[in-house]
């Protein structure tokens, strides 16, 4: 049986309502490696070792196995609903039909209601989950403002009708948020983003913290067993680099993952690490032993431009590459 972790002691992160999370929540993408059996046991191990905070998404394909393991935890009072802060996110062909997308999340996970329902991705260009990097939906279309709000529209009116209790948003940038947010009447709570040490997005960090959204930072490890189709040849590993394992000799010989995650930790984001294995040492890691100031700033410099998921699936016919969904240029790519 993993330790356990005393929620009570793991920091908290306040969301812009003033509301306390705690600064780690589990991932639960199984990668196309992890079954959702394992992932589901994994989360059933991860609540009884102290985690009360789970990232899920319709397009993992495990939320019913993951409701299972949710409800089982209710039967036997290890936590109680409201003790769990439970996040999902709306996949890229549910856009038009947000509320029975939600609903449906809501029954697999048999949750009753969202703590934070996500946009998964800001447009609603569908590809299966696990589909090729080449292949190219001919429906795909380039961000369009009137689409995404009309799909954020759907999150408010479930907030309103107190299905969901924030919305979040993911895989924007910058210029998208300068268009969509003067339109919300609900602000985003959080805004789930790939975050790391070779890809730390210092400016959309900034940005979200200037205008009071909580970033959720996705693939904190730099997701060492990501999907074949997202490994390129010149993708950096985070904790190889020398730096990192220096760090994390000094803190007595941890895994470097440990390092990543604090320092994720002492810089503000939520992070959500996925792990089948390690999930209890990484909660406590937050616990104890901080980074000092000086390796904080040794890893500020590691930043690398490596941005792993760079959605390529999700390009619209006449896009040039996986570039121009990111909007480089501080202009929305059309
Ligand atoms: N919004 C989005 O578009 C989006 C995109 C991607 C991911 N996400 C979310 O972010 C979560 C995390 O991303 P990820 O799963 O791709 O990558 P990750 O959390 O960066 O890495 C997970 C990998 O790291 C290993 N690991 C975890 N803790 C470790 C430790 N202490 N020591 C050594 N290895 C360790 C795990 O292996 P073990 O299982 O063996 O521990 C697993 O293979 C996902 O599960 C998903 O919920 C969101």
């Amino acid at each position: 049986m993993a330790e356990f972790i005393n929620p009570a002691i793991v920091p908290k992160v306040t969301l812009p309502s003033g509301e306390e999370v705690p600064c780690m929540g589990m991932g639960t993408f199984g990668s196309d490696r992890v079954s959702a059996e394992d992932v589901s046991a994994a989360v059933a191990g991860a609540i009884r070792s102290g985690y009360r905070m789970f990232d899920c998404a319709a397009c993992y394909g495990n939320e019913h196995q993951i409701g299972e393991v949710f409800q089982e935890a209710f039967r036997e009072g290890v936590v109680e609903r409201k003790d769990l802060f439970i996040m999902t996110k709306v996949w890229n062909d549910m856009h038009r039909k947000v509320e029975e997308a939600c609903l449906k999340s809501i029954s697999d996970l048999k949750c009753e209601y969202l703590d934070l329902y996500f946009i998964h991705w800001p447009f609603p260009n569908y590809h299966a989950p696990g589909c090729d990097v080449n292949s190219r939906n001919p429906d795909s279309r380039p961000f369009s403002v009137e689409e995404f709000m009309d799909t954020y529209r759907q999150c408010e009116a479930l907030v309103e009708k107190g299905v969901i209790r924030y919305i979040g948003i993911s895989n924007m940038t910058i210029p998208k948020l300068e268009a969509v947010l003067p339109l919300m009447k609900i602000r985003p709570a959080a805004c789930e983003l790939e975050l790391h040490v070779c890809f730390q997005q210092q400016e959309l960090y900034d940005y979200l913290v200037a205008h009071n959204i909580q970033p959720v930072g996705y693939m904190p490890l730099g997701s060492p067993r990501r999907p074949e189709r997202d490994i390129c040849p010149e993708d950096v590993a985070d904790l190889q680099l020398p730096e990192m394992k220096e760090i994390a000799a000094a803190h007595g010989g941890v895994h470097p993952a440990l390092i990543a995650l604090k320092w994720a930790h002492q810089r503000g984001e939520i992070s959500i690490p996925f792990s089948v294995h390690n999930y209890a040492s990484n909660l406590k890691c937050v616990t104890e032993d901080p980074l000092t100031e000086e390796e904080m700033k040794k890893i500020a410099t590691l930043e690398k431009g490596n941005r792993l998921v760079k959605g390529q699936v999700f390009l619209w016919e006449g896009a040039k590459d996986w570039h121009d969904l990111w909007d480089e240029d501080g202009v929305i790519v059309k």
